[in-house]
């Protein structure tokens, strides 16, 4: 059976797996986001609106679809109100959303602490999007998380509450900051988790039903595999695991029904953040790429730091991830360059390799090598089919295939829904 597909970031984040899962979202019966927080950033493209999705599922659109935010996510629940009041606002009123009652809830002082960690790492700071991402992963592994079903019940709640304060109002004072009110926190909690209360429930359940009774099921990932937390550029990375491996221990689903993976890449390479990038660009190809693909953190504003394709990257998701298809995204951005670069391998202390290193010091000294391609000056933003596309846009897109050895099912030329090729049916 086909009845699930997994939307896999492959690169450092960024890459459209927003447009990509609203793009498949019109076949699913569900769209699930299985991990990360308000840390993304997906943006969504449709009759002339645009929207920004934190860590609400790219599903929310379509009111025939179930929204599911599973419990391998970091939940913010004021944040999460505030993006469903932004929808409301743009008129989106009718949808489905079931939160788990599993998921992790960021906490005040999960916010506080990444400032503060961020802060004293000084230099070598990671350039986390200050979410309280890690934090909240890391009381979720050391037992004193709150997760959003506690938040259900008033005596258990307080009792956890209690517990994560004794710890966590202790590491507060000796950053210097003020500890955390438990009266304060308890009583917003509370009234949080009455708002979101009609939405959180077992999702495992409710999605196991919905496999069974045969619906299709989309999962969105966020972030990428090169900012997962065991495979990506540690320690610059996220907390969690967006591989297509994570979703079965982030939904409590089977890993049997997980049958495709679809890995979601521009057409070159961004990162936003510090850490290690091989094939970054200083030039005025980057600042060309930047301003034509408006590489601007979707969350952060920050401009994100743009390079070349790297195959080695992709190589590396697929074999860490698995990717049956890939979706090549912005590829109309890369249009005007005379020439275009992919890299090939990396050259580390005069030695050729093509696997990334696990070290970020070595990872630092790897210097990118590259095949270049004639480029193409043609618009393709209104190309439907891949036969419209010029003949070295076409080379380029078969050259990612061979080097990478996976097939570009989906290219994308625009940041709108329609603005998408398909090459291959796999959903
Ligand atoms: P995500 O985090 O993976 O969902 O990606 P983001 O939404 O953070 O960043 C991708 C950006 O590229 C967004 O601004 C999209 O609207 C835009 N985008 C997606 N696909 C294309 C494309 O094919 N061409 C262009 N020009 N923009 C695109
Ligand atoms: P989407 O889903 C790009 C990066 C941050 C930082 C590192 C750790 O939109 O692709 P965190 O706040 O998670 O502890 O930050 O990870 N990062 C992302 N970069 N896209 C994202 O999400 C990201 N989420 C986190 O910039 O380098
Ligand atoms: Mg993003």
């Amino acid at each position: 059976m086909n009845n699930t597909l997994v939307v896999v970031g492959a690169q450092w984040g960024d890459e459209g797996k927003g447009k990509i899962t609203d793009f498949y979202a019109r076949k699913a019966d569900v769209v699930v986001r299985h991990q990360g927080g308000n840390n993304a950033g997906h943006t969504i493209v449709f009759d002339n609106r645009k929207f920004a999705l934190q860590s609400i599922p790219s599903g929310i659109f379509n009111p025939h679809i179930k929204n599911v935010m599973a419990n391998g996510m970091v939940i913010n629940p004021v944040s999460l109100i505030e993006e469903l009041e932004r929808l409301h606002a743009a008129g989106i009123t009718d949808y489905k959303l079931y939160i788990s009652d599993r998921a992790a809830c960021v906490m005040p002082y999960h916010r506080m602490l990444d400032g503060a960690y961020e802060q004293l790492k000084g230099g070598r700071s990671i350039g986390t999007t200050k979410k309280g991402i890690g934090p909240a992963y890391t009381d979720k592994y050391s037992r004193v998380g709150i997760r959003m079903g506690d938040l259900l019940d008033p005596e258990y709640f307080a009792e956890r509450l209690h517990d994560a304060l004794l710890q966590k109002n202790l590491e507060l004072t000796s950053l210097g900051m003020e500890p955390c009110d438990f009266d304060t926190i308890y009583n917003e909690y509370l009234a949080l988790g009455e708002r979101l209360r009609p939405m959180i429930c077992d999702t495992s359940v409710m999605l196991n039903e919905e496999y069974e009774r045969g619906s299709k099921i989309l999962f969105e990932g966020a972030q990428g595999v090169m900012l997962c937390i065991d495979h990506g550029t540690y320690p610059f990375v996220t907390s969690s695991s967006p591989t297509a491996a994570s979703v079965p221990l982030n939904t409590g689903l089977a890993p049997r029904y997980v049958d495709r993976t679809i890995g979601v890449c521009k057409a070159y390479t961004t990162r936003v953040g510090e850490g290690p990038f091989p094939t970054e660009l200083h030039d005025d190809t980057a600042t060309y790429i930047r301003e034509r693909g408006h590489e601007y953190g979707t969350v952060t504003g920050r401009p994100r730091r743009v390079g070349w394709f790297d195959a080695v990257v992709l190589s590396h998701a697929r074999r860490v991830s698995g990717i049956d298809y890939i979706a090549l995204m912005l590829f109309d951005v890369l249009t005007g360059l005379d020439k275009v670069r992919i890299c090939t391998g990396y050259k580390l202390d005069g030695e050729h390799i093509e696997r990334v290193p696990s070290t970020i010091d070595r990872l630092s000294r790897c210097q990118a090598e590259y095949i270049e391609l004639p480029g193409w000056t043609e618009d393709i933003t209104s190309a439907r089919s891949f036969d419209e596309l010029p003949e070295n846009a076409k080379a380029y897109v078969r050259k990612i295939e061979e080097l990478t050895g996976v097939e570009v099912a989906v290219v994308s030329v625009g940041p709108d829904r329609e603005q998408t090729i398909v090459r291959r049916d796999i959903f």
